[in-house]
């Protein structure tokens, strides 16, 4: 019988049974910076909690499972592409229950391969549910840490950003490797909207480097890009939608400049505007995955969504920010 570590009888409290655990987290979008960041700007990203992960593990004797979407049976036989998943569980055992194996089942609403995400909001949500099930409760440090080690076989060098914004409850500015939340002086509503195809970040991240060797207007886009991000803090604080709408407007703009927008990227930015939309651009690595819109009131918010999904988007959602002092 697997002997568990038990820190107190408060304990027992988060745990269902002794044993099993349940971890959670959430998606995340980026509202500005995105490929500047990489030349050391700040970047804007915020917590989608519309997109929840829930993971459950179970403490077992036996070899590990995994239940999910993509793929169930057997770690030792996951296929490639869930290896941050199989990294996050073997490292989530290593630290809290050496001894065990795990049955893990993965619920996540965030459609993967979108720049919203999924790979950390996985592994963040595998390492609380681990950690829960053998009686502990991760500091947000070793949450941090241990979700990177997933996130470094799924993106190489992850900037950690995503780490962050996946536990996150508030929007915030993030310069490698410093997090400070950003103080909301209204309410904002976003649309998600999903293009169906997936992100390339790391070749959008090596064509803007290629093109900013040979052309000082690349260069100059991302100088452009770093301001935008710096100055819509401001704005945040201000509730000022008017501004940020414009500044989506500005960056998606810049972001095409740069070559990683796509004509299905270009088609759902322009739907929203003509829908209604304050502003409109892609959010992240670009090239496929998703846009971000900027709505005056909720109701428009879903409005505009249920329109981008009429004009072929695979997803789309409604989410929106509290103000926060
Ligand atoms: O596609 P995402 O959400 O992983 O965002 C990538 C953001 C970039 O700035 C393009 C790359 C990076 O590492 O910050």
């Amino acid at each position: 019988m697997q002997q568990f570590e038990m820190r107190g009888a408060d304990t027992l409290t988060q745990m269902p049974k002794l044993g099993r655990g349940v971890g959670r987290a959430h998606g995340k979008a980026i509202l500005f910076g995105e490929h500047a960041v990489v030349y050391g700007a700040p970047a804007i990203a915020f917590p989608v909690n519309v997109l929840p992960v829930t993971v459950n593990a179970t403490l077992t004797p036996a070899a590990s499972t995994i239940e999910s979407e993509l793929y169930t049976g057997p770690l030792e036989r996951a296929p490639r592409r869930l290896a941050p998943v199989v990294a996050a569980i073997r490292t989530a055992l290593n630290m809290f229950a050496p001894k065990s194996g795990a049955k893990i089942a993965i619920y996540s609403d965030i459609p993967y391969e979108r720049g919203l995400g999924s790979s950390a909001a996985v592994a963040s949500a595998i390492v609380e549910a681990v950690a829960h099930a053998a009686g502990q409760d991760p500091n947000a440090t070793e949450l941090f840490d241990l979700t990177q080690v997933g996130e470094r076989v799924a993106h190489g060098n992850p900037s950690g950003m995503d780490a962050h914004a996946v536990q996150s409850t508030q929007i915030f500015r993030y310069r490698k490797p410093n997090v400070e939340p950003i103080r909301v002086g209204g309410a904002f509503y976003f649309v998600i909207a999903d293009t169906g195809v997936p992100g390339a970040t790391r070749e959008a991240v090596a064509g803007v480097a290629q093109r900013k060797a040979a052309d000082p207007r690349v260069d100059a886009a991302i100088g452009e890009l770093a301001r935008v991000a710096e100055e819509s803090v401001a704005d945040f604080e201000d509730g000022d939608l008017a501004a940020i709408g414009a500044k989506m407007n500005r960056a998606h703009g810049l972001l095409r400049a740069i070559g990683v927008s796509s004509p299905e990227l270009d088609h759902l930015v322009d739907t929203a505007r003509r829908a209604g939309a304050m502003g409109a651009k892609l959010t992240g690595g670009g090239i496929g995955g998703c846009i971000l819109a900027l709505a005056p009131t909720l109701p428009e918010a879903e409005r505009i969504a249920g329109v981008l999904r009429g004009a072929g988007a695979k997803g789309a959602w409604a989410t929106w920010l509290e103000p926060i002092d």
